[in-house]
């Protein structure tokens, strides 16, 4: 099994934010856990090893809170990348095997590619093996020097390399695989004297060759999953990829999405083929979505929800934690919280589950049988249940469980006070 180092200690100055970047979100979700998570779902490593820094203890009680085999290790100050990579020397004095290091920035990179870069690093029975990737524009970038037979010979920082040097497009993408008993002895050899100062983990490459290490070059297929980000703007933008990630793989299977660019699906919700998804649909956190539903437009899934077959979503309608069966419709302005909703219900517009009580803090459920029609701007104060085939009148606030196939009504009898109008004024 194979090992991760994260390099997670820098500041994120640009991101103007009191939170550490790595901690920043998309989908709810903290962008160093997208570089976790691509790495744990590879299959092949058991421990990860997350560089801490700028606000460590943030970033450190947030690992040790969702990850059981990653750790943090402190550099502090932060010399550069070789600096923090070597803060893991006293834990791996004895490990021998391999070592992928990647950036805690950029949540795009894919299981699937890092998969693909160990397994042709293990066919080139190489030591050393950097991810690469070809650049229009490869500006800031480290560029990888390559000799004339066409090995990997070096790296070159943006600030230390020639003119000649910055007119090479392949790119350091900032991914490594190591053997990690023959790199090891590298990281005591690193020097400062570059135009940084720093000691830079780029700097393997050629110790590799001068030690007579296999050194090879992987290049990246899709540019857009070593996206780094450094600042919001780059966050609004690698959300978008990931979102047009995510709609794709639910188009190619069938489901229909009418307007990808107004439609956010998180990456944990699963859809069925022949659910029709309507423009300006927000999607977050875990969700079952059956087929042939329709969702939107305008509907908010929060989280935590479960559609069966052919369950209508409409205009402005929120749903949170909630099972709605088969069948069942709420199609306009109604909020569904922490609920269990049966086959073939209609909820009216306007319908509310009350499920928070605001002075116990406490939230409650709300459980409606198969077959209930709940007739429109109802309140459901939780915890309720309403039995099979009851009906609620329009404008009702149901405070009680009602039996099954039973009308519950609370709206104040209709009056009509026959020439009102004209007896006024
Ligand atoms: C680095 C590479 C460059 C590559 C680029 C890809 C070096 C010297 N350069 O440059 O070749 O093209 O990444 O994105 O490695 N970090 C620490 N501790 C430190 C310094 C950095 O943990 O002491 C972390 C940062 O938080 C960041 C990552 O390492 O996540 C990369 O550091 P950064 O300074 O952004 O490197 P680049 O200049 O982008
Ligand atoms: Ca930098």
């Amino acid at each position: 099994m194979l090992k991760s180092v994260i390099l997670a200690a820098g500041k994120g100055t640009r991101m103007k934010s009191e939170t550490p970047k790595v901690l920043h979100e998309i989908f709810n979700k903290a962008l160093v856990s997208y570089v976790i998570d691509a790495v744990n779902n590879t299959g092949l490593a058991d421990e990860n090893f997350v560089i801490v820094g700028h606000q460590a203890e943030r970033v450190e009680e947030y690992i040790k809170l969702n990850y059981d085999n990653a750790k943090t290790v402190l550099q502090s100050p932060q010399l550069g990348t070789g600096h923090a990579v070597s803060m893991v020397l006293p834990y791996l004095k004895d490990f021998d095997g391999e070592v992928v290091i990647l950036c805690g920035d950029t949540p795009l990179i894919t299981s699937e590619t890092l998969k693909e870069f160990v397994e042709y690093h293990r066919e080139k029975k190489s030591d050393l093996t950097v991810m690469s990737a070809i650049f229009n524009n490869p500006t800031n970038y480290g560029r990888i020097v390559r000799s004339a037979d066409g090995m990997v010979s070096s790296i070159v920082e943006e600030k230390d390399a020639t003119q000649e040097q910055k007119a090479i497009n392949e790119i350091n993408a900032g991914i490594y695989c190591i053997n990690w008993q023959k790199v090891m002895p590298a990281f005591n050899d690193l020097k400062t004297n570059n135009a940084q100062g720093e000691y830079y983990l780029t700097d393997i490459i050629k110790w590799g060759n001068e030690n007579n290490l296999s050194v090879n070059g992987y290049i990246l297929k899709d540019n857009n999953e070593i996206f780094g980000i450094n600042s919001k703007v780059n966050l609004a933008e690698a959300t978008k990829m990931l979102n047009s990630r995510i709609i794709n793989k639910h188009l190619i299977n069938g489901v229909t999405i009418i307007d990808p660019a107004t439609t956010w699906i998180s990456p944990e919700t699963e859809i069925q083929p022949d659910t029709i998804i309507y423009p300006s649909t927000y999607i977050e956190g875990k969700n079952i979505i059956g087929k042939h539903c329709k969702i939107g437009p305008f509907a908010h899934l929060r989280g935590d929800v479960i559609l069966e077959d052919y369950v209508k979503i409409g205009n402005f309608v929120e749903v949170k934690k909630a099972i709605i069966k088969s069948h069942t419709n709420a199609c306009h302005l109604t909020y569904i919280g922490d609920s269990e909703i049966g086959s073939n219900v209609n909820i009216g517009a306007g319908t509310i589950t009350a499920n928070y009580n605001p002075l116990t803090k406490e939230k409650s459920k709300t459980i409606i049988k198969d077959n209930v029609k709940i007739g429109s701007n109802s309140v459901l104060v939780a915890p309720v249940t309403v039995e099979e085939g009851a009906n609620v009148g329009a404008l009702s606030v149901i405070t009680k469980n009602i039996q099954e196939w039973s009308l519950a009504i609370t709206r104040a009898p209709m009056r009509v006070i026959e020439g009102w109008v004209k007896k006024q004024g």
